[in-house]
């Protein structure tokens, strides 16, 4: 037998201010997103924006439900509407903001594991990276190059 090491590079810009302009761009198009947020249960509020190959920009935001499981997060709100309006463009990044309405969230956001496989699909699909931005609403932003990078060990059509 043998152990093998899974490595994940990220990078961390310390304020949002230190982001190139189009990223600037991309998360405050996030960022409105996550204000018409519809989350009355959790009172936590996510917007996704996501740049697509023909310049498109499309966003999303976590839609709850009084049946909790029948929401949805604003990742696969964003993703599902990009695949079917757009099936064929690629897509180039997604920009994701999150906070609480209950305490200030000043930490980094990643999108959940549910969300990771739903990317994961469209970038294993279109084969080129999807690059990802996250944050709260303040403080430090992450980027990943890729979906891959935050998902080792993906379950994809390869396996089908
Ligand atoms: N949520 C997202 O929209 N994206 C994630 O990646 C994590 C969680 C939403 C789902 C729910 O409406 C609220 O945040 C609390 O879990």
């Amino acid at each position: 037998m043998k152990d093998i090491k899974i490595e994940s590079i990220l990078t961390v810009y310390e304020d949002y201010n230190e982001l190139p302009a189009a990223i600037v761009s991309l998360m405050d198009t996030a960022s409105k997103a996550r204000l018409k947020a519809y989350a009355p249960y959790s009172k936590f509020l996510v917007g996704a924006a996501i740049l697509l190959d023909n310049g498109e920009v499309i966003s999303g935001n976590n839609q709850e439900n009084a049946s909790y499981p029948s929401g949805l997060c604003a990742e696969r709100t964003a993703i599902y509407y990009a695949g079917a309006e757009y099936p064929d463009a690629k897509i180039v990044r997604m920009a994701l903001t999150a906070g609480s309405q209950k305490q200030p969230t000043t930490t980094p956001i990643p999108p959940c594991g549910a969300c990771r496989q739903a990317i994961s699909e469209y970038e294993v699909k279109q084969d080129s990276p999807i690059e990802i931005y996250f944050m709260g609403t303040s403080g430090k932003v992450v980027k990943s190059h890729s979906l891959a990078n935050l998902l080792p060990l993906g379950f994809d059509r390869s396996f089908l």
